[in-house]
């Protein structure tokens, strides 16, 4: 599987840490930036990262800011993407056997890094459930 992975300079060293972590798990990542903690702005590698995901270069995507928020607000402008931000491991099951987010975003300023690499484990290995949540999900782009 190869998950394509950003964030901004408060996420940088997560992001830098968890591409370490996937490649030992057997994970192709595909880094979008940003490469340093001098401060950007997150849209500039939100964008490029949706429109992977969206054309299928890569399967998933990962985001990191310092709060999530500006990730995860502009992820979601695009059509063909569910982003859903987590911050404990079961919100990051639910995100996936819920909602079937296809980034997962997290808050490099609230959560250890060890928390980060349990929400990233359990959102991977969690299937989506479909049924009631599929249609849920399919209202989130036509209403
Ligand atoms: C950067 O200071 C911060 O605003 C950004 O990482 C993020 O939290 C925005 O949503």
């Amino acid at each position: 599987m190869k998950i394509g992975i950003c964030s901004d300079h408060a996420g940088f060293a997560y992001k830098t840490r968890l591409i370490t972590y996937l490649r030992r798990k057997g994970y192709e990542t595909v880094d979008f930036g940003t490469d340093s903690e001098v401060s950007m702005d997150y849209s500039d590698v939100a964008h490029p990262l949706a429109l992977a995901v969206e054309k299928g270069e890569v399967d998933l995507g990962i985001a990191f800011c310092g709060t999530g928020n500006g990730m995860a607000m502009t992820l979601n402008k695009h059509k063909g993407i569910r982003a859903g931000l987590a911050w404990t491991s079961e919100i990051g099951r639910l995100v996936k056997a819920h909602n079937n987010a296809n980034v997962l975003v997290m808050p490099a300023r609230f959560i250890s890094f060890r928390m980060a690499t349990s929400i990233t484990r359990t959102w991977l290995e969690t299937e989506f459930e479909g049924g009631r949540h599929q249609r849920r999900i399919e209202k989130m782009v036509s209403w």
